[in-house]
């Protein structure tokens, strides 16, 4: 399946939605705004950020059973595809007023982080390693219930 870097094909790959963020600009810059009851509609239990990225890395290759997560690119910018087992997309994450929301059950695989990306994570949930599927063909056997 050939996929578009700059968005989904269809709704092929529902289980994620872009959002932008409250910005207000003014003489001295910009001030974006998460706020839980408006740009994510769960609780953040958990802050966490990726930075310092080595050439060609790459991160993700799982899915989460439960998490909800909003990821934004604060800084740089990085790919992320998605897979949710009927679909996939790919998205290139290079605004800080630019939020990707990903529900459960979403394989995501994260590549081309420019040395300066900074990769922020809200998360519903305290971190847990029961939530993480790591095996793709365990990922679709799961979806299948
Ligand atoms: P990992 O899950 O490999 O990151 P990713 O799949 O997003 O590339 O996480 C790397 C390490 O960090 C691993 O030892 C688990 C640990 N970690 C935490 O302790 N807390 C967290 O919230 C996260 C996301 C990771």
């Amino acid at each position: 399946m050939t996929v578009p870097a700059d968005g989904c094909p269809g709704a092929a790959a529902d289980g994620h939605r872009l959002t932008d963020l409250r910005r207000f600009a003014d003489a001295r810059g910009n001030l974006a705004v998460i706020e839980c009851g408006r740009e994510v509609r769960f609780p953040v239990r958990r802050v966490y950020y990726m930075y310092g990225a080595g050439a060609g890395s790459a991160r993700g290759a799982h899915a989460h059973r439960k998490l909800h997560q909003l990821i934004v690119a604060m800084q740089g910018s990085f790919e992320i595809s998605l897979d949710n087992g009927r679909g996939r997309c790919v998205h290139r994450l290079d605004e800080p007023t630019r939020g990707l929301y990903l529900g459960p059950m979403v394989w995501r695989d994260m590549a081309e982080f420019s040395a300066d990306s900074i990769c922020f994570v809200l998360a519903s949930e305290c971190y847990d390693d029961a939530d993480y599927i790591r095996d793709y063909e365990s990922f679709l056997q799961e979806l299948r219930g």
